[in-house]
């Protein structure tokens, strides 16, 4: 079993505790679905307001759900569908404060309100997304921005 600190200071130290956590689970686990599932539970169990919290990769040319915590969710999302297929197609982070307004977006859980999509790169190349919801309207913040990218860098080489 392991047992982590979740510190309770700033969110940027949530963040670094978390990353430190996600660290040391991946390092010496070759199979990305473990990690991925491993990852997911941590942001579930670190971040407050979510309801849902997770990754979907990119396989044959549309990206297909992977492990997340949270109510079951749509499977395939084509690239350039939604928030997560922009986060895709466009290779970058993709925070909105209100998925009401933003044109396509994939309403999984109807309780969500704000959302947090991440690419995950390697080689320049994305192969996965992860994926924030929250129930709360602009759950979302630059330090969120900033702690979940530094989340996808680690997992680009663990997937
Ligand atoms: N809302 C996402 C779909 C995935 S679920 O939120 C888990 C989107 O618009 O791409």
């Amino acid at each position: 079993m392991y047992q982590f600190d979740i510190s309770g200071g700033t969110k940027p130290a949530l963040y670094r505790d978390l990353l430190s956590a996600l660290d040391a689970l991946t390092a010496d686990e070759p199979d990305g679905v473990a990690n991925m599932a491993n990852a997911a539970a941590l942001l579930w169990e670190y971040l407050p307001g979510l309801n849902w919290a997770g990754f979907y990769r990119v396989i044959g040319g549309e990206l297909v759900l992977g492990p997340f915590q949270g109510k079951a969710a749509c499977i395939r999302i084509a690239i350039g569908k939604g928030v997560c297929g922009t986060a895709a197609a466009t290779a970058e982070t993709q925070r909105v404060d209100d998925v009401h307004a933003f044109p396509g977006h994939i309403a999984c859980d109807a309780v969500s309100e704000s959302e947090l999509v991440v690419p995950i790169l390697r080689d320049g190349v994305v192969i996965a997304v992860l994926d924030l919801d929250s129930p709360h309207p602009a759950r979302f913040d630059d330090e969120d921005v900033v702690g979940c990218e530094a989340i996808a860098r680690l997992l680009s080489l663990r997937l």
